[in-house]
């Protein structure tokens, strides 16, 4: 597992947490070319020297570890971490040959122990492209900035800030194996999120961590599939701490009125999911339909959402809210491509599968989005009845009555494993099937224990 990003991203504290997590082992490649940064410095050499330095890299002895950081026996635990060492490092790592060695080691160091973590500017783009996992650490230049000076006690913000701004140009910028993000790495921003979080997500995209991902087909998906982070608009990435905060207060309020209002319940919720993303099926009647899906689940879902909402002060809610812009227009194709994002990113998602509002008692026919998504991420899909919100506030009404509203949460429909696109296509079209049917009779549920039942067919 590739770890990568600049100074202060996180990249040690998310590699020890991971790799405890897995019990597998962690190596700091940074510290390597520290070590031979000190050894350098040690020897009196000239950082500039490529020549020498090169030599020097291939026969000194280092061991990088749990114990600490060695260099032909001499602890330099603490040295590697000093003011001359961080001053040279940057020099000695854009020395092609220095970095040729440190790749060596690196790979022979993974084999013996059959896998690992590892953490570094080049992991997943050079000494691992084929990792079975690239993470592209970030965070904001002021919280990086922040975090190193709370770890090097005699230095100022202002000072370490300066540092990381010239280290962060010569590792982007040197010719040898510059700092970049692969193209399928997994990118976090790590300024708001805490270290479980963010290793809970990492864990979940392990290959084999995710449901049924054998009906996920091969070539023309993988691209979505590693790309979730840096999606069209970006919005289609696990929630900051702040938004995640921000969704719970909103949610509450709106069920608090919710609850007065509508007198809203829900059954069925055990079947919601309580981890790993899904796709919320539910029956569209009402503009109020957004707000009362909150109900059966604590947990953020995202949906997708006009993109004119995104205005001013309103932007940043709705992004906290989970809602994902979309151009008005925008062709089908390109909106379940975002919706793939949003369920590879691991949240739970809300399709309407009617697409728009309807209206009556029978359940319009369904676009096969959600099954199309399914077959692609192979997560569940979770139906949903609800009952009374037409009531409460029909097309056309600015009035919302006090009506009866009632939820019904299906069991979730598992994805299942189909082979070729020609089987894939048919069972995309059963699987629709299968759910307008499962969502008629939630549905009708729903509307009898809302006291307006659907007459029967
Ligand atoms: O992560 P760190 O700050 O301890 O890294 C020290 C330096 O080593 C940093 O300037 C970039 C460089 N480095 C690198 O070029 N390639 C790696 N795989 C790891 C670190």
């Amino acid at each position: 597992m590739a770890i990568d990003g600049p100074a202060g991203s996180g990249k040690s504290t998310v590699g020890r947490a991971l790799a405890a997590r897995l019990g597998v082992e962690y190596l700091d490649t940074g510290a390597m070319y520290r070590a031979v940064t000190s050894a350098v410095l040690r020897r009196g050499l000239d950082p500039q020297d490529a020549v020498a330095v090169a030599e020097l890299a291939r026969e000194v002895e280092i061991s990088v570890g749990a114990g600490g950081v060695s260099v032909d026996g001499i602890d330099v635990t603490a040295e590697i971490r000093g003011p001359e060492v961080t001053r040279t490092v940057s020099l000695v790592a854009a020395n092609p040959d220095v970095r040729a060695e440190m790749v060596r080691r690196q790979r022979e160091w993974t084999r013996v122990r059959g896998g690992g973590v590892l953490e570094g500017r080049d992991i997943g783009t050079v000494v691992f492209p084929d990792a079975a996992l690239k993470v592209y650490l970030t965070a904001s230049p002021e919280v990086r900035a922040r975090r190193r000076t709370a770890e090097v006690s005699d230095l100022d913000f202002k000072t370490v800030a300066a540092d990381i701004a010239r280290r962060d140009a010569l590792d982007q910028g040197r010719e040898a194996s510059p700092l970049t993000q692969a193209d399928d790495a997994v990118v976090v921003d790590t300024s708001d999120l805490s270290v479980e979080a963010i290793v809970d997500q990492l864990v979940s995209r392990l290959p084999g961590q995710r449901e049924a991902a054998s009906t996920r087909p091969a070539p023309d998906s993988t691209a979505l599939a590693h790309g979730g982070d840096r999606g069209r608009h970006g919005h289609a990435r696990p929630g900051t701490r702040g938004e995640l905060i921000l969704y719970g207060v909103v949610r509450g309020a709106l069920l608090a009125f919710a609850r007065l209002w509508f007198r809203v319940k829900a059954s069925g919720t055990h079947n919601v999911p309580e981890r790993g993303a899904f796709i919320l099926a539910p029956v569209h009647r009402s503009n109020l339909d957004f707000m009362l899906v909150l109900v059966v689940t604590r947990r953020r879902m995202r949906f997708l959402a006009k993109d004119t909402l995104w205005k001013g002060p309103w932007a940043r809610l709705f992004t906290a809210l989970g809602g994902i812009p979309v151009a008005r227009g925008t062709v089908d194709r390109e909106a379940l491509r975002t919706c793939i994002e949003v369920i590879e990113a691991g949240e739970p998602l809300v399709m309407f599968p009617e697409g728009t509002r309807q209206h009556g008692p029978v359940v319009q026919p369904f676009f096969d989005g959600p099954a199309f998504v399914q077959s692609r991420t192979g997560v569940p899909i979770v139906p949903v009845g609800i009952g009374g919100s037409e009531a409460a506030m029909p097309r056309g009404s600015k009035l919302i009555k006090p009506h009866r509203v009632r939820l019904v949460v299906g069991a979730p429909m598992n994805a299942e494993s189909v082979d070729g696109s020609k089987a894939r296509r048919a069972w995309v079209r059963a699987r629709t099937a299968d759910l307008h049917a499962t969502v008629q009779e939630l549905f009708d549920r729903a509307q009898r224990d809302a006291g307006t039942p659907n007459p029967s067919r």
